[in-house]
């Protein structure tokens, strides 16, 4: 009998899992490098919380969609950026819909509303405001250090985002970077949206991850890049099981060096 791609990883990842108890694993990266992917299931292998940042962003976005705040507003955006309870659970065994977690804002399950593509055109523009910024990246932190102190019900926190490894917690000890070709991210969301039955063509979805890109990596604050200690993996030509087992690779090479 063949061991499946997740067996053959039980060795490493338990090996990691020993030596790193309570943890903070940064992961960056450009929108739909598979990043998601990867931080979700080593957060699931390692018994960790998974934490995507973005959906705060997104979250804030969605409130000003649906509330009637003008995007452009960048004082009355901020200040829900403020006000808004964004809560995160793991998803209850009931929820068996491919969601990673649940976001309730305000008490409201949004988890599929975030994904709009209202919310996509709108959020790069909300998650360049400074107050918005300074408001989600101190929950963040907090909800990381309180999970990398050990005080919380998961031995450790997968923090996925943009700036995760360079503003949010730069003093996590593990960071990975994770890159694909924006030509590749492209063809990976045109087929997710099309199985979603989303009218779009290649060519739309391509134009907007460039855009994207460009405002993620060009806004002045907390720009998307490369943290000097992250660790880059390009899976533009790889499986998603390749790319795991490149991460817990050097997890556990940084983890002998710390
Ligand atoms: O990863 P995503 O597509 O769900 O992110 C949504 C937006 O939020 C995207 O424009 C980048 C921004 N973002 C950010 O600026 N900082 C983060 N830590 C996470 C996301």
């Amino acid at each position: 009998m063949t061991a499946t791609p997740d067996r053959q990883l039980d060795e490493p990842i338990a090996a990691l899992g020993a030596c790193l108890r309570p943890a903070i694993i940064a992961i960056d990266g450009p929108a739909a490098s598979g990043k998601s992917t990867v931080g979700y299931r080593l957060a699931k292998a390692l018994g960790y919380l998974y934490f995507d940042t973005g959906v705060m962003y997104r979250a804030v976005t969605w409130a000003a969609l649906t509330r009637g705040v003008a995007i452009a507003d960048e004082q009355a955006v901020s200040a829900l950026a403020h006000s808004l309870v964004i809560d995160l659970h793991p998803p209850q065994p009931t929820q068996q819909d491919g969601r990673h977690a649940t976001v309730l804002v305000d008490g409201q399950d949004v988890t599929w509303l975030l994904r709009a593509p209202e919310v996509d055109r709108n959020v790069s523009a909300v998650s360049a405001y400074a107050e918005v910024r300074a408001a989600l990246t101190a929950k963040q932190r907090a909800i990381a250090h309180r999970y990398g102190r050990g005080d919380a019900e998961r031995a450790g926190i997968v923090l996925v985002g943009r700036d995760i490894g360079t503003v949010v917690v730069p003093d996590a000890p593990l960071k990975l970077y994770i890159d694909a070709t924006p030509e590749e991210r492209a063809r990976r969301r045109y087929h997710e949206l099309r199985q979603q039955d989303k009218a779009v063509t290649y060519a739309q979805v391509l134009a907007d991850i460039l855009r994207r890109d460009r405002i993620d990596s060009e806004r002045t604050l907390a720009p998307l890049r490369l943290a000097a200690d992250a660790v880059r993996i390009d899976n533009s030509h790889q499986s998603a099981d390749v790319t795991l087992k490149q991460a817990l690779e050097a997890l556990c090479a940084r983890v002998g060096k710390l």
